[in-house]
């Protein structure tokens, strides 16, 4: 089947726990989600993708899933699901899931049966191995780390092995060497595509071939050391042809989560008529104020970030497809990281046309359009994301308390998670029970009721970068194009098509800053397109985080 233009759309990103509770229990729900799809559609978005909504023990938040045929108890039913999409897609709007394959939760049937023995029909389906001789016994088969708690193995006496767990112990790796394993993934991609979906987001995908012979990896390099052999495996490209198949059948679209993956790498998956990924999610631009995790936290560093960003522009022009963010759930909000709290409304919108603008499919993360700040919360109990809750009791440990909170605060990909901020009433609208998880305090001042009637609100600005882009074929498909790049302080680039240029003209400072327009653009011929402060802006010269968009026709 034909596939839909992915090209000209913007989605928008669901973490249901804390999107919208619609039956009073504290949790957020697709009952809730339901009632706020003429929303998400009035921002102007095109899709929704949802993070996992399948039942699940919670490890990790949906992404230790135990069942990849239903829907989670606490968000509903697979007819209340079957309700979402029919009425998101007779808003016109697409249904995108979130397929996580690397691994399944530990209370997933196939696991509970796998680890009962070596003898079963799904003994083979996970990354079982014996132990290596050592001082108490035995030890792991080797010295890999996992992303979030401790060594990467556990051991399980019924069978006398250790598994594999690159993330949390729960989430056992699934063994996809085993042809097994891929006829269910594609059976999965079946059951939801049959039902209406149009697409999937692909949790850590190049993670799922690992290095069969499990070699030690440099006893030095905690976390990642391992990741030698599991990112970018032997046989990725072979497995990932597999599932293309499937998608191609039914038109779907697959956006694949890549951490740490370069550019370069990246193009063998992106490129051409026979890729194997339409859109990737790369981490690059989440590293403009960190060292390898976000844990270790370093100033902002904007010429980093536009470094990231060009570097994606320039190597996909013309051969590939960005997929465009600055927040998910996986990282603290943008607003924190690298705009300012103190000028809000102004960094906040400057953010939006700051990405938007560029080469690539825009996605929102719920509650990015209403400019969600990061919570800091008083103390490590209070939170409840693994990853948090396990770097501050094993890193930096010789800091103070208060250090250690400081690079909670920086860093938990909780402060993503709070509640959305509908509206200045009890719990911020979210619910009319107990809500599960923290409220931002700032909900007050930052909720969708107070922005909806603001023209100058981050939440208006949203839709009017969304509709420019929209309506601009020069921003849909024209070349990308970075000035000044040396420039510390602002962000300078060129959208350009046939007859027209636009340039985007970012500041990201507290300060004024002055800028010269490149050489080829007079100030005659520039027409305001937008710009994120209500009294009219001077060409040259930036507010304190002003964006201008300018254009010029031949
Ligand atoms: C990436 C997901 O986005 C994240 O939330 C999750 O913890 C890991 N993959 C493991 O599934
Ligand atoms: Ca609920």
């Amino acid at each position: 089947m034909e596939q839909f233009d992915f090209r000209r759309m913007s989605l928008y990103q669901i973490w249901v726990r804390s999107f919208a509770d619609g039956n009073g229990d504290g949790i957020g729900d697709l009952y809730g989600v339901y009632d706020k799809l003429d929303y998400i559609r009035s921002l102007g978005v095109d899709g929704i993708w949802f993070s996992p909504l399948y039942p699940s023990p919670n490890a990790d938040f949906g992404y230790d899933i135990s069942d990849y045929r239903n829907i989670h108890p606490d968000y509903g039913t697979l007819e209340q699901f079957d309700r979402v999409l029919k009425k998101a897609h007779e808003l016109g709007l697409k249904v995108i899931l979130d397929l996580v394959i690397n691994h399944t939760s530990d209370e997933h049937p196939w696991f509970i049966e796998s680890r009962k023995g070596r003898d079963n029909p799904y003994s083979d389906y996970y990354i079982w191995r014996d132990p290596r001789p050592g001082k108490q016994g035995h030890r792991p088969p080797n010295n890999w780390f996992s992303q979030f708690e401790g060594l990467a193995w556990e051991y399980a006496p019924e069978r006398d092995q250790y598994y594999l767990h690159v993330f949390a112990k729960k989430q056992p790796d699934l063994n996809m060497d085993n042809p097994k394993v891929r006829e269910e993934v594609k059976g999965i991609m079946r059951f939801w595509l049959d039902r209406g979906v149009d697409g999937f987001r692909e949790d850590v995908i190049t993670f799922i071939s690992k290095d069969q012979r499990l070699p030690d990896g440099l006893p030095f390099l905690p976390v990642i050391n391992g990741m030698p052999f599991y990112k970018d495996g032997p046989n990725l490209m072979a497995y990932l042809r597999e599932f293309r198949q499937v998608a191609r059948e039914y038109g779907a679209l697959q956006i694949g989560e890549a951490p740490m993956t370069p550019v370069k790498t990246a193009l063998t998956y992106l490129c051409g008529e026979d890729r194997v990924l339409d859109m990737m999610i790369q981490f690059d631009t989440m590293m403009a104020d960190c060292f390898l995790t976000e844990f270790v936290h370093l100033p902002f560093r904007l010429r980093k970030l536009k470094r990231a960003f060009s570097r994606w522009q320039y190597a996909l022009a013309g051969r590939g497809w960005n997929a465009l963010y600055l927040e998910n759930h996986d990282h603290p909000r943008v607003i924190s990281r690298y705009g300012s709290e103190k000028l809000w409304r102004e960094s906040g919108t400057m953010l939006a046309a700051c990405y938007i603008f560029q080469q690539g499919t825009p996605f929102l993360y719920q509650g990015q359009e209403i400019g969600m700040t990061n919570i800091r919360l008083d103390t490590i109990d209070k939170y409840i994301d693994i990853a948090s809750i396990r770097a501050y009791h094993a890193y930096f440990t010789h800091q103070s308390r208060e250090k250690r909170m400081r690079r909670v605060h920086e860093s938990s990909r909780d402060s993503a998670r709070t509640p959305v901020q509908w509206s200045a009433e009890r719990n911020a609208g979210f619910t009319t029970g107990t809500p599960w998880f923290h409220i931002n305090p700032n909900y007050t001042t930052v909720n969708v009721a107070a922005e909806e009637g603001d023209p100058n609100s981050i939440l208006s600005f949203y839709r009017r970068c969304l509709a420019l882009r929209k309506g601009s074929e020069t921003l849909l498909s024209g070349s990308y194009r970075e000035y000044q790049a040396w420039r510390g302080k602002v962000f300078l680039y060129e959208r350009a098509r046939e007859g027209e240029r636009i340039l985007v003209i970012c500041g990201f400072s507290h300060r004024p800053q002055r800028y010269r327009l490149p050489r080829g653009f007079g100030a005659e011929g520039a027409e305001l397109l937008l710009d994120n402060y209500p009294e009219a802006p001077a060409l040259g010269t930036l507010r304190p985080y002003e964006v201008q968009v300018y254009r010029w026709r031949a």
